[in-house]
Formats: C-alpha cells, sequence, structure tokens
C-alpha cells in the first residue's frame, strides 16, 4: 500500500491587476453589484502573449523550490486545465519543456472548475500503484481568453492563474504515511452540459469559443452536488466536519461558499477563501488557495484538510488531504 504525500505547493498569478472599478469602466457594472453577488473585488489577467503553460510554469517552479527538489526529480505532471494553449500538443507537456522535467511523462485533464480534484485523483492512483515516484499536479486557466467581454454577467467572474502540488508516493513503512491523499470522489452528469460550455470548437485559432452560463442554474446545483461530494468524504472516512481543520473549496462564488458553510454548519473561519482576491480561475482556484493558506501559516503539516469543486460537465468531486 502507498500514499501520496504533499511535498510542496505553489502559486502564480499574472501581474495585471483588475479591481471591478476598472471592469465598470468598459463594461455596464458596478463594484456594488459584483461584489453584492460574487463576494470578488479583484482578478488578475493575463498579459499580452503569456499562456496557460507559462502561469502553469510559473507555478510549477514555486512549488518545486517549495519541496526543495528539481525538475529531474519529476517523473508525472498532469495539469488540469479548460483553457489549454494549443488542442494539441497537452499543456503538461509544454510546461514539462518549460520547467525542463526531463524524465516525466505529461499530460491535460478536462474537468473545468473540478479539474484539480480529478487531476490530483489521477495523479493518485499513478503515485499508489508506484508508476510514478514523483508528480507535479497543476490547476492552470487563462479564463480571459474564453470569456465574452460583452456578456458581463460571465466576464466579471473569472481570473487567470495557476497553483500546482508536488506529491511523493511512499509507502506503509514511511513515517509520513499517516499523511498525504487519503481519498478522491469524482462525480459527472453529462446531461447538463449545457449550464457551462464554450460555443464555438476550441480548435479554430480565429474563434476561439467564448464561455455561455445559466449562473442561476449553476448556482442552484451548486449546494447540492457540492453537499454530495462532501458527504461521501466525510463518510468514507469516517470522520465529521469537527475533525476537518480547513475546508478549501473551489472559488466560483462567495456566496456558494457561504452556503455550503451553513449547509453542513462549518465555521467560515475553516473555509479558505480566496474569490475576493482572484476571483474564479477555473482549475487553479485549489492550488492557489492551498498556497495561500500554507504560505500564511494556517494549512500545517498534520492537518487534515478537505477539497470540494463543481463546474462544466457538470462535474464534481472532493478529497481529504492530509497536510
Ligand atoms: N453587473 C450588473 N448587472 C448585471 C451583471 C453585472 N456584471 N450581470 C448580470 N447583471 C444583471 C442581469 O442582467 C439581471 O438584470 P435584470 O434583472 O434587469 O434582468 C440581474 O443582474 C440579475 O442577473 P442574474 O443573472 O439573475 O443574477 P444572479 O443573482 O443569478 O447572479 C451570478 C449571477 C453571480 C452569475 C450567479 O448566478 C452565480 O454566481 N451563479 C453561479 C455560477 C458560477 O459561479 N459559475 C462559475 C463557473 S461554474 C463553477 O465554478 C461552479
Amino acid at each position: 500500500m502507498r500514499r501520496s504525500v504533499v511535498r510542496g505547493v505553489g502559486g502564480y498569478l499574472p501581474p495585471k491587476r483588475v479591481t471591478n472599478a476598472d471592469l465598470a469602466k468598459s463594461m455596464d457594472t458596478t463594484d456594488e453589484w459584483i461584489v453584492e453577488r460574487t463576494g470578488m473585488k479583484q482578478r488578475h489577467l493575463l498579459a499580452e502573449g503569456q499562456n496557460t503553460s507559462d502561469l502553469a510554469a510559473e507555478a510549477a517552479n514555486i512549488a518545486l523550490k517549495n519541496a526543495n527538489i528539481t525538475a529531474d526529480d519529476i517523473d508525472l505532471i498532469v495539469v488540469a486545465t479548460a483553457t489549454p494553449d494549443h488542442p494539441f500538443p497537452a499543456t503538461a507537456a509544454r510546461v514539462q519543456a518549460k520547467i525542463g522535467a526531463k524524465k516525466a511523462f505529461a499530460f491535460d485533464v478536462n474537468a473545468v472548475c473540478s479539474g484539480f480534484v480529478y487531476a490530483l485523483s489521477v495523479a493518485d492512483q499513478f503515485l499508489k500503484t508506484g508508476q510514478a515516484t514523483r508528480a507535479l499536479v497543476i490547476g492552470a486557466d487563462a479564463m480571459s481568453k474564453i470569456v465574452d467581454w460583452n456578456d458581463r454577467g460571465t466576464a466579471v467572474l473569472f481570473g487567470d492563474g495557476a497553483g500546482a502540488l508536488v506529491l511523493e508516493g511512499v509507502d506503509a513503512t514511511h513515517p509520513d504515511f499517516e499523511r498525504g491523499v487519503h481519498s478522491t470522489h469524482l462525480f459527472s452528469d453529462g446531461c447538463h452540459y449545457d449550464l457551462l460550455y464554450v460555443d464555438t470548437i476550441a480548435a479554430s485559432a480565429k474563434q476561439p469559443g467564448h464561455v455561455r452560463m445559466q449562473g442561476r442554474e449553476i448556482f442552484k446545483s451548486a449546494i447540492k452536488l457540492i453537499g454530495e461530494a462532501v458527504e461521501k468524504v466525510l463518510a468514507h472516512n469516517a470522520i465529521t466536519i469537527e475533525d476537518i481543520d480547513w475546508f478549501v473549496p473551489h472559488q466560483a462564488n462567495l456566496r456558494i461558499i457561504e452556503g455550503i458553510s451553513t449547509h453542513f454548519n462549518i465555521p467560515m473561519e475553516k473555509m479558505v477563501v480566496t474569490v475576493d482576491q482572484h476571483s474564479n480561475t477555473s482549475a487553479a482556484t485549489i492550488p492557489l488557495a492551498l498556497w495561500e493558506a500554507a504560505r500564511d501559516g494556517r494549512i500545517q503539516p498534520g492537518h487534515r484538510v478537505v477539497l470540494e469543486a463543481m463546474g462544466g460537465g457538470l462535474t464534481w468531486g472532493s478529497a481529504l488531504v492530509v497536510w
């Protein structure tokens, strides 16, 4: 039996910071509307010429440094993204080249906003079977490339960024065996694809397509589906809310996070919230939140951390990680 232990965490936000007031200069919206409906105050957007793989490589390098290892020590790279640099090759392969991880195999996972939980689960399977020893699991998205900047109902919701974890597979005799990824739980229901999708084929460079979303319907589904994923992770590990040190939810909307907090009676102090600062960075929200909470000392070794997400597909999922 083997377990995937977290050895390092990293994150990267592009330098260009755009506040709600900045958005209000170019579209019919207000800071009040955005804060009241979403809790978002600002987001970071890519510079001209930057791509998802650039964000991912920056986050990966920070995670490698945090783990005190080099790219040569990595044998698996999984990138969760819905905004790949190209239809192919995988963005993970671009990241491999950018960080110089010559010994790794690399591929992408697309489960949109649930992508990081999916990628974590996939990497965990490789590490548990011993097919890989050290993995970089990255969530990276450049949502600004696919939002319709003429649609105020979606454009204000998203930001760009990337976050990364370094995981190492250890066996049952290792002193860190009680730490790491204890379980992951994945769900999807493709019947609801039309609630959140991109409206043209991404392969056409001239028409990359735009995000289309039935926000109210997504909102209604969110508490129910995320609730299902949280219940599953608690039951599977025979633990209760009180046993959890931190909840790291996907950051789509502060009202959804508050809804989960109320539904499960989770104190907001146990919720890691970044949506106010980053907005929704899709697959990057969870690793970015882990990075923020680990580097400011909230998440400590041995803490029990529950991750949960829901996004396009629809997809949803959860995980229990002992830091
Ligand atoms: N600024 C000002 N007014 C706006 C804006 C804006 N940016 N966007 C929409 N409005 C207007 C609408 O036109 C509408 O006006 P009307 O009443 O005159 O018709 C009014 O505000 C209300 O619009 P709704 O869309 O009904 O507003 P709602 O309260 O549902 O909030 C929101 C919209 C924030 C998108 C919400 O539905 C939501 O968060 N949904 C969750 C979906 C989500 O977060 N998706 C992200 C990806 S999926 C995921 O990650 C889970």
